[in-house]
């Protein structure tokens, strides 16, 4: 078996007021309907995998967009990623589920995946001691690597990375917002320029394909 290693970015930005996002996103999650997925019972640090486990979430409910947060968020995200997609030469948002998710102490989320092309994650509550996602390098999958996040960061990645919400072992709370899109079309401009037909040949000879 042979694999051919392309470059593949975890994107990240911020959003701008991000600060009072994160408190009515906070309120609506106070307030709102959601679930407490408590399995965690007898999870053991040493561990690899651990029981999901989180205080609450609205999963259930991921593809209504007519709830009161997702009405207010969506807009705020869909720009933002808008922007962060484009900068990797797609065009074109179709979301595919949003859902928040909140974390005490015990709580996590062990490895997985998603479906549809890239999987997005919110900061809206998250200490500094609080430990970040990690996502495994899908060409050495003995490496993990920690990401580099903070409150107010949004990142997107594809959706069959192996990540993971590590236990949290303190007494804060963390809260993401998760959710899937597709991206719907290339930006012609970009490939017209700079992925043109001889560009193709050249990749293909190299790499010995006919
Ligand atoms: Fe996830």
């Amino acid at each position: 078996m042979q694999k051919y290693k392309f470059s593949c970015p975890v994107v990240k930005s911020k959003l701008k007021d991000y600060k009072s996002i994160n408190q009515k996103l906070l309120k609506f999650f106070e307030s709102c309907e959601g679930e407490t997925v408590d399995i965690g019972q007898g999870y053991r640090i040493n561990d690899l995998e651990f029981p999901d486990s989180f205080s609450k979430l609205d999963w259930r409910h991921c593809n209504n967009y007519d709830r009161e947060w997702v009405k207010y968020f969506l807009p705020l995200l869909e720009s933002e990623l808008t922007h962060m997609i484009y900068s990797m030469s797609y065009q074109g948002i179709k979301f595919r589920g949003i859902w928040f998710q909140q974390y005490k102490k015990h709580n996590t989320h062990g490895w997985h995946t998603h479906a549809e092309n890239f999987t997005g994650v919110y900061y809206v509550q998250l200490d500094k001691k609080s430990p970040n996602t990690e996502i495994v390098d899908p060409f050495n999958n003995r490496k993990i690597r920690r990401m580099d996040v903070e409150e107010g960061d949004l990142i997107f990645f594809p959706s069959f990375f192996i990540h993971r919400a590590p236990p949290l072992l303190n007494d804060t709370q963390k809260t993401i917002v998760s959710f899937n899109f597709n991206v719907t079309k290339p930006i012609e401009s970009s490939y017209k320029n700079f992925y043109h037909a001889d560009y193709f040949t050249r990749i293909r000879k190299r790499l010995g394909w006919r």
